[in-house]
């Protein structure tokens, strides 16, 4: 059986939709040992490890400290769910191809921060939710999956981020499967789903609950 870690900083919502899958979840780690998703984790008898990034004097050394931790697992797939810190590129190519991000915006458009606020503020129509393989460069790499949520006239960013989050919830649990279960051909930046499975979901309100 395919195992997979789940890196976080936070509440862990996604981690929690992965685990709710029925996903094979080796372990939660995360560098904030106050991450609520933590809790969830213990209560739900998964083990956890915290590895505290203000403990380690630079960022290969964190790295470093996470990627052993990591190793015990033997884990096929890491996936980064709200996990707040870059990783340097020797860490990037130990995983190369099974470590996973989820990102609250359609990329390329609106990597890094506050992007529900930038997707309104720049008058997008489409907003939306990524599922890709991690690469050195942040907020990049080949895509899996992508979410369309439609931003409405009267959206706040909070509403936007509360619709886009019931989005990634479908996407990244389905996402991370493929990866788990070999159900995807690369070529180079491309993946394609080997049974033909849709690479998006158009979560306007009449879809799959939303
Ligand atoms: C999610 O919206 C996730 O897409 C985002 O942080 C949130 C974590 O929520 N990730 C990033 O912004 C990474 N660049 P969660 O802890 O409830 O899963």
């Amino acid at each position: 059986m395919s195992r997979l870690i789940i890196l976080i900083s936070g509440r862990g919502s996604n981690m929690r939709a992965l685990v709710e899958a029925g996903l094979p979840v080796a372990a939660v780690i995360s560098n904030r040992a106050d991450a609520g998703g933590l809790v969830w984790a213990r209560e739900h008898g998964i083990a956890t490890e915290v590895i505290d990034h203000r403990l380690h004097v630079d960022r290969p050394s964190f790295d470093q400290a996470l990627a052993e931790t990591i190793d015990r697992y033997r884990p096929d797939v890491v996936a980064l769910a709200g996990f707040m810190r870059i990783l340097s590129a020797p860490f990037v190519e130990r995983y190369r191809g099974r470590l996973v991000n989820i990102h609250p915006s359609l990329l390329p458009a609106f990597t890094g921060l506050h992007t529900h606020e930038r997707a309104i503020e720049a008058g997008v129509k489409c907003h939306g939710a990524t599922v890709h393989l991690v690469t050195a460069e942040l907020d990049h790499g080949p895509v899996l999956i992508q979410a369309i949520v439609p931003v409405r006239q009267d959206d706040d960013p909070e509403r936007l981020a509360e619709r886009v989050l019931r989005a990634e919830h479908i996407i990244y649990p389905r996402a991370v499967r493929w990866l788990l279960e070999g159900n995807l051909d690369m070529t180079g930046d491309h993946v394609r789903t080997r049974d033909a499975q849709p690479q998006y979901l158009w979560a306007d309100g009449s879809a799959e609950g939303l």
